[in-house]
């Protein structure tokens, strides 16, 4: 599609040579005519006007103008009384090889279960576009410069406080670096971790094996999966790894929903103290719980120890793309380093509008709204299992938006997500979460955030034979 141009004129790259035996206007036309056969300029594309052009160029209006006419006369440009030049149908040689036509949409799903994703269709635009108008028309001029890596003072303030009042922490505004969201926090961690001299790395199994793992090969670090059982990870068995790192879900766990019980944190702290080592807290799913009393942050007990990321993927958007880490002071320094070298800093307005929300109290007021939502949905994912696969159990159901269905089959979980996925439903296995990729026992994460009510009981109710045979 050519480039449209909504107001002024666009803008032309042309290198007239003053010193050069050729006229003037001649190059001027060879120019255009080349941008033309070369494909620079596209069949429809606007060409400045002849004004604009010679202003830019130096040259008289009088001068483009003939050369417009010129290259109109061979057929390369098209001029309409009232309107803006621009490049000639059949002017141009056949656009270059067309990209792969796009792959068949899949056919529209009943339901899809996919885990991580909140309800995008209640994402507070209104209040997003109050918070960036507030940030822009508040903004200092020399915000706007390159700021503090660390991030923008008003949100790391912000979120000092949040994080304190909500989540327990031991947050203070020089220990929080703004990110983009827990995939940088992450790698700015692995990466401070790796100049700590730290060579290992575990991570909770089931959980996130793959982009755990790609993350810290990044950082030249091994990861090896540490098992969970019904009260978190397992630390005797995080001893035996000789890991001087791990990365934890202790509010949600990721995925079984375990909440680490307030025993394993303080055996995992023990650990960390016993080992010089460092906790990665990866405190995501906290916003959203249902029948327990909120836990607080690890962080808030082991400042020294933990590395805090938050995100606001799942009370948000991921789209945003903004996150926060709070840093023990054993790595602040290499962190700020990585986060420099690595985007200068996360964008200011963002942050800003991002402070605003939470200041203003609609970030709350968000959650408090979206909290009855998702429970509704969990309701209506239990009511539909009970009603159509009264053989699955479901797990993990505290907090966040997704749960664990355990199938009681003996194995087939490819085939089952396949016929599932044949009747218009898309379900995601366990097998994904498990460092040895492994399916069996065969269970489901069954993510309901951006699934509404309706789409759960449909979708629960045609897959419910193959979820629990009969
Ligand atoms: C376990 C876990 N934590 C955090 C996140 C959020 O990541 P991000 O903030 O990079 O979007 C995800 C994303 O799916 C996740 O699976």
């Amino acid at each position: 599609m050519p480039l449209e141009w909504s107001g002024s004129s666009p803008e032309l790259l042309l290198a007239l040579d003053r010193a050069s035996a050729e006229p003037l206007r001649c190059q001027l036309e060879r120019q255009v005519r080349d941008a033309i056969r070369c494909g620079r300029l596209r069949v429809g594309e606007r060409l400045p006007s002849s004004r604009e052009l010679a202003r830019t160029l130096g040259i008289s209006r009088g001068l483009i103008q003939e050369c417009y006419a010129q290259l109109q006369a061979e057929g390369y440009l098209a001029t309409r009384t009232g309107s803006a030049t621009r490049v000639a149908a059949g002017a141009a040689p056949p656009a270059p090889a067309a990209p792969a036509p796009p792959a068949p949409e899949p056919a529209r799903l009943i339901a899809d279960f996919r885990p991580g994703v909140p309800d995008l269709g209640s994402f507070p635009m209104a209040d997003w576009l109050w918070a960036v108008r507030e940030a822009g028309r508040a903004i200092p001029t020399a915000a706007l410069d390159y700021g503090d890596p660390a991030g923008a003072t008003p949100l790391r303030e912000v979120l000092a406080g949040y994080l304190r009042r909500v989540r327990a922490a031991a947050a203070e505004p020089d220990r929080i670096v703004v990110c983009s969201g827990h995939a940088q926090g992450l790698v700015l961690a692995f990466g401070a971790l790796a100049r700590a001299g730290v060579r290992t790395v575990a991570y909770e199994d089931p959980g996130g094996p793959r982009s755990t793992e790609a993350a810290a090969a990044w950082a030249g670090l091994d990861a090896v999966p540490v098992p969970v059982d019904e009260d978190g990870v397992d630390v005797r068995a995080l001893a035996a790894t000789g890991a001087r790192a791990v990365v934890v879900t202790p509010a949600h766990q990721w995925p079984t929903g375990v909440v680490m019980a307030p025993r394993r944190r303080l055996e995992l702290i023990a650990w960390a103290a016993d080992r010089d080592a460092v906790i990665i807290e990866d405190d995501y799913d906290a916003e959203f719980r249902y029948d327990r009393e909120p836990v607080g942050a690890l962080q808030g007990l082991a400042a020294d120890r933990v590395v805090s990321i938050g995100t606001v993927s799942k009370s948000l958007a991921p789209a945003l793309r903004l996150g926060w880490l709070l840093a023990p002071p054993s790595l602040a320094a290499a962190i700020l380093e990585h986060k420099l070298l690595s985007d200068r800093g996360s964008p200011a307005l963002d942050q800003l509008a991002l402070a605003r929300l939470i200041e203003s109290g609609r970030y709350d007021r968000h959650l408090r709204r979206m909290r009855p939502v998702y429970a509704a949905r969990r309701a209506a994912l239990l009511a539909a299992l009970a009603e159509h696969a009264p053989g699955v159990r479901l797990t993990g159901l505290d907090a966040g938006f997704h749960a664990v269905a355990h199938l009681g089959l003996p194995g087939g979980e490819a085939a089952l997500v396949a016929a599932a996925r044949a009747r218009g439903v898309g379900l995601h296995g366990m097998s994904m979460c498990r460092a040895d990729g492994g399916d069996t026992p065969v269970q489901l994460v069954l993510g309901f955030g951006n699934t509404g009510e309706r789409a759960v009981r449909a979708g629960i109710a045609a897959v419910g034979d193959l979820l629990a045979p009969r």
